[in-house]
């Protein structure tokens, strides 16, 4: 490299790398109300925090999600560490609770064991609006006890409860039972049969999952295929009966609650670990990648990890989405206003200030207190520029007299204030 290369190279910005983002303090704002809204909702039907690591061993993800999944197979990032071996940063967190509930003797705890969580995952994705190579979920697991329909329906509740909660719009439940081990293998088959036969006329990618994993056939967005796929055979026609059942009662479950919900039996889910009840919940404003929230039934992945027979069930809320969602619908960014700016001229004044500074945050009110001293409409010009709702005005006067001056920005008025009145007469505006 010349020179001149390399003086270059050491001033490169540096960017977020593609996939991921800053999130600003505009933003955070309403990501920490949503988050505080799940802490709470979840709370109010029994579930407990959780806090899985970022990275697990790879196999932990390969064997869970699936060894053919576009997640495992493609998009994970997975390095060698020193000691060699092979960990993943976590594309999803259903593995990871599942093997923290084997490593910690949950099946010890009263059944069914509810965990919610919520954090950053990572998937090499083609990024585009809502989709993200670093995105965040939050999400929950119901795990052991039986595998009664009314708990699918109860776990559609809380997220259902979760979104009102937060006014989300346009929200729109999927709900389909993809059958167990008995029933879907002879599906299946079937379907590979008629897809077979249609072959041609289907897109290299559905071509090739012909052998890899028929039913994600079923998920195509290609516009050429979607009249093939119509005609294909459904899996509600093939349940067997235990599954008929159980998937007819999840839906009167969810009537009993009045949860609305449409039945979509292309709903089959990219993850290798479900069985009968999938969802899926779409909301308004997201574009093509309108899934906000995926989820169902997984009997059979505690055992498949190692742990004994478990039923379980959960779902993961993808909460880029949820913002972008609320954002498009216009939920006003939470203000994070300052409440008083602190104008203060003069060395005296200087320790009248940083004591106010303290006892108005000590109430709880948002203080900008100015490190240098300024002029007073130098100062009255950055309150307002900073969104403040009072200054408080500390000048010589002020403090020789013990009476201080708030002045409210909206209309300009003033009042006189003793520092004993200040907070009681600032919590009565
Ligand atoms: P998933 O469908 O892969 O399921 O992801 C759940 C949600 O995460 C999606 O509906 C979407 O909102 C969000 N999401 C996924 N990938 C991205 C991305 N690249 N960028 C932004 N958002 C994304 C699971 O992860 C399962 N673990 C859910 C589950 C929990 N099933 C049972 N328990």
């Amino acid at each position: 490299m010349s020179e001149g290369a390399v003086k270059k190279e050491e001033r490169r910005k540096f960017q977020a790398i593609k996939g991921t983002r800053d999130l600003l303090p505009q933003e955070t704002a309403l990501w920490n109300r949503a988050e505080q809204t799940a802490h709470e909702v979840f709370a109010t039907f029994g579930f407990g925090e959780i806090r899985v690591p970022i990275f697990e061993p790879t196999e932990l993800f390969a064997r869970a999600v699936g060894g053919e999944t576009d997640i495992v197979s493609k998009e994970m990032y997975t390095f060698e560490d020193r000691d060699e071996t092979s960990v993943s940063l976590r594309p999803e967190a259903t593995a990871s609770v599942c093997r923290a509930y084997i490593e910690h003797g949950m099946q010890q705890l009263p059944q069914p064991v509810k965990l919610y969580y919520m954090g950053p995952m990572f998937r090499r994705e083609r990024p585009q609006k809502g989709r993200y190579r670093q995105f965040y979920q939050i999400g929950a697991e119901v795990l052991g006890g039986t595998d009664a329909p009314a708990i699918d329906a109860e776990v559609i509740e809380v997220v259902m409860t979760f979104f009102e909660k937060l006014e989300l719009q346009g929200v729109q439940l999927s709900v389909n039972s993809i059958g167990c081990r008995e029933c879907r293998p002879k599906y299946v088959e079937l379907l590979r049969a008629e897809l077979l036969k249609v072959k041609d006329s289907l897109g290299p990618d559905s071509q090739r999952r012909i052998d890899t994993n028929p039913l994600r056939v079923l998920d195509s967005k290609l516009e050429s295929e979607q009249a093939i796929i119509a005609k294909l055979p459904r899996i509600g026609d093939h349940l067997c009966k235990e599954c008929a059942d159980h998937y007819a009662a999840v839906k009167r479950e969810l009537d009993l609650r009045g949860v609305k919900y449409r039945e979509n039996w292309r709903l089959v889910r990219g993850l290798d670990y479900y069985m009968r009840t999938t969802f899926e919940i779409t909301a308004q404003g997201l574009g093509s990648q309108d899934a906000v929230c995926g989820g169902g039934r997984y009997d059979g992945l505690v055992e498949l990890l190692g742990g004994p027979p478990t039923k379980g069930l959960g779902f993961a809320i993808g909460e880029d989405r949820l913002i972008l969602s609320l954002q498009e619908s216009g939920k006003a960014p939470v203000a994070q206003g300052r409440d008083v700016y602190i104008a203060w001229m003069g060395e005296s004044a200087r320790a009248t200030a940083i004591r106010a500074a303290k006892t108005l945050r000590n109430a709880g009110f948002g203080v900008e207190l100015p490190p240098v001293e300024q002029k007073f409409g130098k100062a009255l010009g950055q309150a307002d520029k900073l969104g403040a709702k009072y200054a408080l005005i500390l000048g010589d006067n002020e403090v020789t007299s013990g009476e201080w001056t708030l002045k409210t920005l909206v209309d300009g008025t003033q009042r006189k204030v003793t520092e004993q009145q200040l907070i009681a007469d600032l919590k009565k505006l």
